[in-house]
């Protein structure tokens, strides 16, 4: 079980993670917060979800928004989340998370908003903000705080976000009382940011993505694209690179370090190393593909397991939004 400092309590420690559908799931995703996840749900109580509302701010096609949702799911599933070990659901399902979003909203000040390096970032990349975009973080808050969460897995790019939202949590307990539960995130150094075919993060936005269940026709040539440097084969080569960095994710110590030596000695060719990463890349994700496939055909499955999820999520939702409700005058039967 994961540690949160707190072990003296009885209660299992909650984990809870979100991710976008806005785009096919990629090994940084798998890397940085999905097996993360799911080997996770063996011994607390994990949280996990498909957070739709927070995509609404780059995706406006409706279709496009729909499948994405659908197919994150069932990756999700096939890749190993139980949804009898966790509470797994769709974010929009449980709505009650857009009226704690407003709640917040209230005693979060633009100081500490105008601060979030994602919101920035985007804006460079050149996507037009709107409102949604730019209370991304609350929102984001306002997932984690609605579940009495302790950890949160994420990437290091969600590390600014986890401390705007124990900003907001402490700001709020400060002002009417202890209801929220202070968030820990849970960032690995190994895995925190997985390099791109082109080196910079893997990210659904940049386009330099190895998606987890890409055809392996596409797996091949998305391998060779990945961006080497111009070193003979009768030099070292340089292992603080994304080829190395990505086949090193699918290596045990042993193996990591016999590639190591193949570094740093003379002969190695990048193409040999391309070509036995793409075995292991398609030996580590075969038989979650069939388990894929099967899912796929089994659409109605699904759907029965992501409102099972959205019920139980529920429950939980409506225990804090009482609480915040209660404690800041909104429940005024009682006066
Ligand atoms: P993307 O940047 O591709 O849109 P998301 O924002 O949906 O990905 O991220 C979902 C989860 O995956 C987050 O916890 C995020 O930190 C993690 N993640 C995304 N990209 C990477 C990466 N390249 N390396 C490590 N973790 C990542
Ligand atoms: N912002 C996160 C990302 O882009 C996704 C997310 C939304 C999330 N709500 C969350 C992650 C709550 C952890 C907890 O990756």
């Amino acid at each position: 079980m994961i540690s949160s400092g707190r072990e003296t309590k009885k209660k299992p420690i909650r984990v809870l993670s979100g991710i976008q559908p806005s785009g096919q799931l990629h090994l940084g995703n798998y890397f940085g917060m999905m097996s993360r996840m799911i080997h996770y749900q063996r011994e607390n109580d994990l949280f996990c979800f498909i957070v739709n509302y927070h995509a609404l701010t780059t995706i406006q096609e409706k279709d496009r928004l729909k499948r994405n949702t659908f197919n994150a799911a069932v990756d999700f599933l096939a890749l190993g989340m139980d949804p009898d070990k966790s509470t797994f659901w769709v974010q929009g399902d449980v709505p009650q998370v857009a009226e704690l979003t407003w709640l917040l909203s209230n005693i979060t000040s633009l100081g500490l908003m105008d601060r979030s390096t994602s919101y920035k970032d985007k804006v460079a990349k050149g996507i037009t903000p709107n409102m949604g975009l730019y209370s991304y973080p609350l929102l984001m808050a306002a997932d984690i705080l609605l579940f009495g969460t302790d950890i949160v897995p994420v990437g290091k790019d969600q590390k600014q976000h986890l401390e705007m939202t124990r900003d907001i949590a402490l700001r709020f307990n400060h002002t009417y009382g202890n209801v929220f539960v202070i968030p820990e995130p849970d960032i690995e150094e190994e895995t925190m940011l997985v390099p791109g075919v082109d080196g910079q993060k893997m990210s659904k936005s940049y386009g330099n993505t190895i998606p987890i269940f890409i055809d392996e026709h596409e797996l091949e040539k998305n391998i060779m694209s990945i961006v080497t440097d111009s070193t003979s084969v009768n030099e070292p080569k340089d292992k603080d690179t994304q080829l190395f960095i990505i086949y090193s994710l699918f290596l045990d110590e042993k193996e990591r370090l016999e590639l190591a030596d193949r570094y740093d000695s003379l002969g190695l060719r990048y193409g040999d190393v391309k070509r036995e990463l793409i075995e292991r890349i398609k030996s580590h994700f075969s038989p979650y593909r069939e388990k894929r496939n099967y899912l796929l055909s089994h659409p109605d499955d699904i759907h029965q397991i992501l409102e099972m999820g959205a019920k139980k999520a529920a429950g939980v939702a409506d225990q804090y939004l009482h609480q915040a409700r209660e404690a800041m005058g909104l429940n005024y039967g009682n006066v």
